[in-house]
């Protein structure tokens, strides 16, 4: 049985003062409400990330960061390390959002070496795939999305091809009110499956994680993380209120 990964992607949102406000809510409502086993990730900007560790300490609630960069260290002015992120508590970073991928053109060649420095620090990689609306009215989208798993994490051993969460995000549905339908999700993380199990054989796919994210709300969360293959969500918009963000938590 696989677990499921409620995780929250602030993007670029909230201040120290209100991620810390945040934070709190969230570890005192989880705390009251939550007693299924769901990890729970939340991914906040790097300013916050320091601040936020203490809070959730002890909590259900684990740290995640929205990027980083593929060295360790040195002369990379304004880049952040996955040694930094380390030391102040991280233990997953989210690789290759579609935003990323779009305004700062991040390429799957790139991503793979994102996805080797995050592994490196034992942390966990949440890898983000998936198609635009003009992809899918194409017909090429289940070819664009294997091509960014085949091209960024087919290098890994079947050891540490399990150490990634996978998210399914369809890019038309980010950020859209529009959400993919329970049967488009469960057909593109059946699809996801199926191309990882040929690499690395039905075994070892059927333990990878993937989560489903795009418009994500408490109002479609239970259809979508019932789908067979759906093993959590990457949350935007709704990871920003903590009534939210919970009430999608609850149907984990
Ligand atoms: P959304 O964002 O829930 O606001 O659609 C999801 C994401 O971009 O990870």
């Amino acid at each position: 049985m696989r677990k499921k990964v409620i995780a929250g992607n602030w993007k670029m949102n909230k201040n120290l003062e209100e991620s810390q406000k945040l934070a709190t809510e969230l570890v005192n409502i989880i705390k009251d409400e939550i007693n299924n086993n769901a990890q729970i990730v939340i991914c906040a900007p790097f300013t916050s990330l320091y601040a936020i560790s203490s809070i959730i300490k002890g909590s259900k609630i684990a740290l995640g960061a929205q990027n980083c960069y593929t060295k360790n260290s040195g002369a990379y002015t304004g880049e952040i390390s996955t040694e930094m992120l380390k030391s102040v508590g991280v233990s997953y970073v989210i690789i290759g959002h579609s935003e990323r991928r779009e305004y700062f053109t991040e390429s799957n060649a790139f991503l793979a070496e994102k996805i080797n420095a995050v592994l490196a620090h034992d942390m966990t990689p949440i890898f983000c795939c998936g198609e635009t609306l003009s992809q899918r009215e194409q017909g090429i989208h289940i070819d664009f999305v294997n091509a960014q798993l085949s091209e960024s994490l087919f290098h890994l051993s079947d050891s540490d091809i399990q150490k990634v969460v996978i998210a399914y995000e369809p890019i038309w549905a980010i950020g859209t009110g529009v959400t993919a339908s329970t049967a488009q999700a469960q057909e593109m993380h059946e699809l996801i499956r199926k191309h990882i199990a040929s690499k690395y054989g039905n075994d070892i796919a059927e333990k990878i994680i993937i989560q489903y994210g795009g418009s994500m709300k408490p109002e479609n969360a239970k259809e979508l993380l019932s789908c067979k293959d759906v093993d959590g969500g990457l949350i935007g918009g709704a990871s920003l209120k903590a009534r939210d963000f919970v009430d999608i938590i609850k149907n984990a």
